[in-house]
């Protein structure tokens, strides 16, 4: 079976959340499988991996865009050092960015990089099985091989679609259709529609062959809130599916993590994260006696970030200053500023602002607990790289983190809360405070979470039944 993967992001190529993860991950566990050979195929950024690596041509071309002729060229990496075929479409002047998003062109961008991959797999009459389309930015695919007469020899290839993040739509204006592939004139354009705009990620749920959420949780979450698709997704659901997340256990390993100061295993995991914490809390200034608590993200709605500054100030002065905060992220300008304030005046509480792998990697070995307030999180990926690395997750129960963490007091491992305020947050901060000087409870703890199995042979076995069904 042929599967490509169409994404924005893939990890290690470029990366801007969890979607990289997943999808430098899921094909190459996939590839283990036998007579499976899945590969990934996204834009050609102006990234050090593009630079680092040898490429060959395998496409050049040129497609029509409104007035505007775009020259397309499609290498592979020669060396397939991911564990999968990796094809860049290399569109100058439009996709060789320095960044996957944040551009005012984006539906531009968007819609090139569809039109250009349909266009280079019917001229070098690649079919392949399955067509695997990652969020919005490649939703419209399933509609254009069925609808843009150009593609018409791969009409009948089969289109799943993955929803990593339904608060991103890619809702555009009508004037768009313009700049559309050739479509076909019979074809009812209702189809592109919600309420008025063309909205790729509706457009995909209708068109795909099947589509699925990140997690059960989320997709049930989905049917009741999906900012406006709520309709669509009940009309549909004969073909929904809800599959969880895995991790790429080789790359989150802290037996081998050579961003770590020391690597550990369950065997020696306290002593082991205990030195790795030494060093993280001499570099901020934090006593290591303390228990230390890790948030890492983006600072959007989704995922409480807004919420970081009350849970600071207030879980630091409801224990006396007994806990240590450190936040690793960036995103929402305001919630920079209360974060940079807090972390002036506060000694208890670290703040590094920005994107930084390694910095990550550390903080999941060396923190006691990782802190997630997310108001929405299909999936969620920090919570499983925390238990993997023995660290104990403290999450809102909802969506794929209620799939994933269970509170000690029902059997679990970890530490819930209810609503995404900031009461909430502190309360459970202040139960893992707690915890914390139970010895016995914490060894136990570390123990169970680093045993989890969360690695992608189950989900990817998952998704190949799907295209097998
Ligand atoms: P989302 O994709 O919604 O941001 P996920 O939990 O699925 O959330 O994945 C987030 C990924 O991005 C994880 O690999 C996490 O470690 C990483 N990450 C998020 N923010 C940062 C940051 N500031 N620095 C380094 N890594 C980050
Ligand atoms: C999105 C979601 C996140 C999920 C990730 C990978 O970014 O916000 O919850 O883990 O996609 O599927």
């Amino acid at each position: 079976m042929n599967i490509f993967h169409l994404s924005m992001e893939c990890f290690p190529v470029a990366k801007v959340g969890g979607l990289a993860d997943v999808v430098g991950a899921l094909p190459k566990y996939q590839n283990k499988f036998e007579g499976i050979r899945a590969s990934v195929v996204m834009p050609w950024y102006n990234k050090p991996f593009v630079h680092n690596h040898d490429f060959e041509p395998v496409f050049n071309g040129f497609i029509h865009q409104g007035p505007n002729m775009l020259s397309v060229h499609v290498m592979k990496e020669r060396s397939s050092v991911l564990g999968f075929d990796l094809y860049l479409v290399h569109i100058p002047g439009l996709l060789d960015r320095d960044n996957p998003y944040g551009y005012r062109d984006e539906s531009y961008q968007f819609l090139a990089f569809q039109h250009a991959v349909l266009h280079w797999l019917t001229a070098m009459k690649i079919r392949p099985d399955v067509l695997h389309c990652h969020d919005y930015h490649t939703g419209l695919v399933p509609f254009m091989l069925q609808h843009c007469p150009e593609f018409s020899p791969l009409q009948g290839v089969k289109t799943i679609g993955t929803i990593h993040n339904g608060e991103y739509q890619g809702q555009m204006r009508w004037e768009m259709l313009d700049f559309f592939p050739w479509i076909d004139g019979t074809a009812d354009l209702r189809i592109l529609d919600w309420d008025g705009w063309i909205n790729p990620l509706a457009t995909m749920i209708k068109c795909c062959h099947a589509f699925n959420a990140v997690s059960g949780g989320y997709l049930e979450e989905l049917f009741q809130s999906f900012k406006g698709l709520e309709s669509l997704v009940r009309q549909e659901h004969a073909k929904a599916y809800g599959i969880i997340n895995g991790i790429d256990t080789e790359v989150w390993d802290p037996a081998t993590d050579d961003y770590l100061d020391v690597n550990y295993s369950t065997e020696n995991a306290r002593e082991g994260k205990w030195m790795n914490k030494v060093e993280i809390c001499r570099e901020y200034g934090l006593n290591p006696e303390l228990p230390l608590v890790g948030f890492i993200g983006r600072f959007a709605g989704e995922k409480g970030a807004d919420l970081l500054p009350d849970i600071i100030w207030q879980s630091i002065q409801q224990t006396y200053g007994a806990l240590n905060i450190i936040v690793l992220g960036s995103g929402e300008k305001h919630t920079e500023h209360r974060l940079a304030e807090l972390a002036a005046h506060y000694s208890n509480f670290a703040l590094d602002l920005g994107y930084k792998e390694y910095l990550s990697h550390q903080i999941y070995a060396s923190a006691d607990f990782l802190l997630m307030p997310s108001r929405v999180e299909p999936c969620g990926l920090n919570q499983m790289y925390a238990m993997r690395y023995g660290t104990i997750p403290v999450v809102r129960y909802t969506g794929g983190l209620r799939d994933t963490v269970q509170d000690i007091s029902s059997g679990g491992a970890g530490l819930n809360f209810g609503q995404a305020s900031a009461e909430d947050a502190v309360h459970a901060l202040k139960r893992a405070a707690h915890i914390y000087h139970d010895q016995e409870l914490m060894n136990h703890l570390i123990q169970v979470n680093m045993n989890f199995n969360f690695s992608w042979h189950q989900s990817a076995e998952n998704y190949l039944n799907l295209y097998r069904n």
